[in-house]
């Protein structure tokens, strides 16, 4: 917040006290309230809006009262009915366990309200705390009950003292909502703010509500119960059959000592199985259920790479969390614009076997897909991840989508003994390259137009090449006012057609 913070309201306990709940979930950032809204620029926060939460007794896990959906002070989705009455959480929904003693920040942009309190009513005192300038409701002083009418508005009509309102009075708290068509004005009663929008909400999308909601807002999601169980066991034989192909590649816990263990085992070629192994993977790769999502979560045109299988056994070192908003790569990012989905990288996993809590497997920060901070060391080795990573528990036949490149994502160290079997498949837009390919070379792409040229010339004329974190292409710098190619790697994410020195043919 900004200086000069104020107390919004009196501190009052959360929830009714006889144990009733008090109505749906409130809040959250669509549509945007600036009163309560979060604000982030430059380093800066400007939250309008913070609720102070002081336990006065232990709040534990399933004991209710104070509830809230993370993340939602950044949602660009309304939230679902289902999330706002509790019909459907969609395990969004945090009830924070607290000790007596414990004092609890929350922005009042998150979706938040009060569930019935289940083994008795806790004691939690709120503090509503709004900017200095916010004007919310009024105070409970008398001279509140009334804005005072001077005489000189005695004769202006309801719509013109709308437009003079004092605000902080019983009868100007909430505003008047003043409308008009363009040739009449009149005021309207017990109606929510009149702002309107250019664009009509398409009930004929094809996209499930509840689902974009919950990808925009964590990044990822997980549709249950997509493969039958023929498909299931024909992949899971595949595998099997082909168990002897698996690869261990490199330990990728990245210096953590939560995630340490030995290399990543996978087994990739799945395509080219023979009849009827590869099958399954072929249909994985195009199912309808992905084609749908991927069109509305990044726009037709898309295309992947080969599904792998990621097998990990007991004892298979996690992946150290990587990628995150910020730094921001935008051939990887996601935006949310006008009821659309933006996201350049997708990456889908089809679950064989069952993940449950405990087992290891991909693991992501939900939201981080908007965070505007870089990520804590603690966060990318989870040695301290401040509770933020999330681990989804997934059955045989469901399949993960998630941000590749925009989320912070990686995996737990494995545990079960049974081994893992995910199929991972990589998805990029239409609109970047990821892999780099034939066409990258100046003369496939222009033929012999390019004949003689310098490699200064040769660095432009190359097609789209794999864009990543790193300066990982020839590029042009200028030393002393000569232009000259740098091919410094910076990095290991080069595309096989990346040159490590000079093209020019003499
Ligand atoms: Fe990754």
């Amino acid at each position: 917040m900004q200086p000069g913070f104020r107390l919004e309201a009196l501190p009052g306990l959360i929830g009714d006290q006889d144990g009733t709940a008090s109505g749906g979930l409130v809040g959250g950032n669509e549509p945007r309230d600036p009163g309560f809204a979060y604000y982030y620029q430059n380093g800066r926060r400007m939250c309008q809006a913070v609720n102070a939460a002081w336990a006065l007794q232990d709040v534990g896990s399933g004991d209710g009262g104070l509830v809230f959906v993370p993340c939602s002070h950044k949602s660009n989705v309304e939230t679902p009915d289902d999330v706002a009455t509790g019909k459907g959480e969609m395990g969004v929904v945090l009830q924070p366990e607290l000790q007596a003693g414990d004092l609890l920040l929350y922005a009042r942009a998150v979706t938040q309200g009060v569930r019935p309190w289940h083994n008795g009513a806790r004691r939690l005192l709120r503090y509503e705390y709004t900017a200095r300038g916010v004007i919310r409701d009024r105070g409970a002083g008398p001279d509140t009950d009334a804005q005072p009418v001077p005489e000189w508005m005695g004769d202006m009509s309801p719509e013109e003292r709308a437009a003079v309102h004092k605000p902080g009075y019983a009868d100007t708290t909430p505003a008047p909502v003043l409308n008009s068509d363009g040739g009449t004005q009149w005021i309207e009663h017990g109606v929510d703010p009149v702002h309107p929008s250019i664009y009509v909400r398409d009930p004929d999308s094809g996209i499930d509500e509840n689902e974009f909601y919950f990808w925009d807002l964590t990044g990822y999601l997980v549709l249950r119960n997509i493969l039958t169980a023929e498909e299931l066991a024909l992949a899971n034989e595949a595998v099997d059959r082909f168990e002897d192909r698996i690869v261990v590649g490199n330990e990728l816990s990245g210096g953590s000592t939560a995630l340490a263990g030995t290399g990543r085992p996978t087994l990739g070629g799945l395509l080219q199985a023979p009849e009827p192994y590869c099958l399954p993977f072929r249909r994985m790769m195009a199912h309808p259920a992905v084609t749908q999502r991927l069109n509305w979560m990044g726009g037709s045109g898309w295309r992947c790479g080969g599904p792998t299988a990621f097998c990990a056994v007991k004892g298979s070192s996690g992946h150290s969390l990587h990628d995150a908003n910020e730094p921001l790569v935008p051939s990887r990012s996601y935006v949310f614009q006008n009821g659309r989905s933006y996201c350049e990288a997708i990456t889908v996993t089809w679950q064989l076997r069952d993940v449950t809590e405990t087992d290891g497997g991909f693991a992501c920060v939900p939201g981080s897909h908007k965070a505007q901070y870089r990520m804590p060391p603690g966060v990318r080795t989870c040695d301290d991840d401040m509770g933020l990573v999330t681990h989804p528990v997934m059955n045989a036949g469901d399949v993960l989508f998630f941000m590749d490149g925009a989320q912070t994502h990686g995996a737990l160290a494995w545990t079960s003994e049974i081994a893992r079997r995910g199929i991972l498949i990589k998805y990029s837009s239409r609109n970047f390259n990821r892999s780099g390919g034939a066409m990258v070379h100046p003369e496939a792409r222009w033929g012999d137009l390019v004949d003689g040229m310098t490699d200064e010339q040769l660095a432009v004329m190359r097609g789209p090449d794999r864009d990543v974190r790193d300066a990982n292409v020839p590029r042009l710098d200028v030393n002393d006012g000569e232009v000259a190619v740098s091919y410094e790697r910076t990095g290991a994410l080069y595309s096989r057609e990346a040159p490590a020195g000079p093209v020019a043919k003499p």
